[in-house]
């Protein structure tokens, strides 16, 4: 008898999040997502009366703000869990490393901004949306999907030296979360980053140039990983990941913990 509410819900983790927590009927599951017709979630919330497709964007304000009213109206103001997972890059920087930043203010704002936009802005303005339904809450659980690539040990250890803005907006995620930790103990609120582990969501087939950058990824995890052979499938993240929020408490709230619950394991 709980109930969620998950952004960047359409498709890859979040998708899976509300596929596997819609198999339990008495849970009652809000799908943020920005285009609620779209196939990819009409369809669960067509097969499921749990799942509620609603529409919002992490990255406008007012939009979430109406998607946390529209959530509301469904659970009588109440929210056990919020995760919080929509994610955007620069596709065509995103592999750049630091020394690869133009000496130009708005190139660089324009690789910086979509990580920052739905990572920091849109963690700041969801949680803040939805902090009223959370505390009503029987759970009282925020989580924020982050990511090993903002992990110093991590970092350090495999030598991944690009996907900057990305690992810099995620790093930022989580010091945001420990913030949010500190600041709502007080209330019962739990704060937890959760990273997801190396996760196959690529849609259809794979460009012969991302097939060869995740060869060089698979190399330089393996530093961390020796016996690491891949990907994982977003079954097996998600699976895994529920059972770390299940398990979060007042002792690992504000922390960055793997999707096997650790700060070790994180692939
Ligand atoms: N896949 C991995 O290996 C991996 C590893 C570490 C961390 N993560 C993290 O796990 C989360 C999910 O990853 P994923 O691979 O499933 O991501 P994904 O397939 O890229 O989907 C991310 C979701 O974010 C939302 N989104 C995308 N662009 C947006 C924008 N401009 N404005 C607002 N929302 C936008 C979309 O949802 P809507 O269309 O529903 O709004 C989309 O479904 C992300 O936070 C990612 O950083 C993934």
């Amino acid at each position: 008898m709980s109930s969620y509410a998950i952004t960047g819900a359409s498709k890859g983790i979040g998708r899976e999040f509300v596929r596997q927590l819609a198999a339990d009927s008495s849970n009652t599951i809000l799908a943020i997502v920005r285009n609620p017709d779209s196939p990819d979630i009409s369809e669960l919330a067509s097969n499921h009366p749990n799942v509620h497709a609603i529409k919002g964007d992490v990255t406008d304000p007012k939009s979430i703000l109406e998607a946390a009213s529209a959530a509301a109206a469904v659970t009588a103001g109440k929210l056990d869990v919020l995760i919080h997972n929509s994610n955007a890059v620069d596709i065509a920087s995103v592999s750049f490393n630091p020394t690869q930043i133009p000496f130009d203010a708005q190139a660089t704002r324009d690789i910086f901004d979509p990580p920052f936009s739905t990572g920091i802005y849109g963690g700041l303005w969801t949680t803040n949306a939805f902090l009223p339904l959370i505390e009503e809450g029987i759970q009282k659980k925020i989580v924020h999907i982050s990511s090993a690539m903002a992990d110093l040990d991590f970092i350090n250890k495999t030598g991944v030296s690009d996907a900057v803005a990305y690992a810099v907006a995620k790093a930022g995620m989580n010091v945001q979360v420990a913030k949010y930790a500190a600041e709502l103990a007080p209330k019962g609120i739990k704060v937890l980053a959760l990273s997801p582990g190396w996760v196959d969501t690529w849609e259809g087939e794979k460009p012969a140039q991302l097939v060869e950058a995740q060869k060089a990824m698979l190399k330089q995890f393996q530093a961390a990983d020796p016996e690491l052979k891949g990907q994982i499938e977003p079954e097996e993240s998600v699976r895994k990941s529920l059972q770390v929020i299940e398990r979060l408490d007042a002792e690992t709230s504000g922390l960055l913990l793997s999707h096997n619950g650790d700060r070790v394991r994180w692939l």
